[in-house]
């Protein structure tokens, strides 16, 4: 009888023992500090997705007609000769200069001159853009010029 007992009590204090061990390894884990929490909290409201707004585009990117660039930049002053621009219309303002040759126009548009600025004020214009205004105003004129890219023109 007495064996029982004391095998039982070898067996309780053996699950005591077990029990207790047990909860030293668990409180071993990790101590909460409470960031558990919060990082589960944060994760929980976390926006359900994110805005981000597109780099704007590289100079140049967006694709304008000739008589777009015009209206929206070179119109301000060719349009009425603000400043002494030959204005568009005026064939005999823009004869002589046309004289000087397309590529020597662009050039001056892109670096500007006198009060011409460069690119008629718009640094996002690309040489494309110049030529395509320059050649929409000249076609305004009644001038007519080789419209094709410089590159591509036969020498
Ligand atoms: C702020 C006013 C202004 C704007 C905007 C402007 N221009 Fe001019 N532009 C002038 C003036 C002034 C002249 C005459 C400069 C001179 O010869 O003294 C001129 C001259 C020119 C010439 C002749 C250059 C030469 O060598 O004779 C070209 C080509 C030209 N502009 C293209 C453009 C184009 C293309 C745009 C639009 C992208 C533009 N301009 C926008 C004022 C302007």
């Amino acid at each position: 009888m007495s064996v029982t007992l004391v095998s039982a009590l070898v067996l309780l204090a053996t699950v005591l023992f077990m029990v207790a061990a047990l909860i030293g390894a668990i409180n071993k884990i990790a101590p909460d500090d409470g960031s558990r929490k919060e990082v589960a909290v944060l994760d929980r409201i976390k926006p359900v997705a994110r805005v981000s707004f597109a780099q704007p585009k590289p100079a140049g990117a967006v694709k304008m007609t000739g008589q777009e660039v015009y209206n929206k930049v070179c119109s301000a002053c060719h349009a009425t000769g603000a400043l002494g621009a030959p204005k568009v219309g005026a064939k005999d303002q823009w004869e002589p200069r046309v004289a000087q040759g397309l590529d020597t126009l662009i050039t001056h548009a892109t670096t500007g001159i006198r009060a011409m600025p460069p690119k008629g004020g718009d640094p996002s214009l690309t040489e494309a853009n110049l030529k395509d205004a320059l050649v929409y105003m000249l076609g305004e004129t009644g001038i007519k010029v080789d419209a094709a890219p410089a590159a591509e023109a036969p020498k």
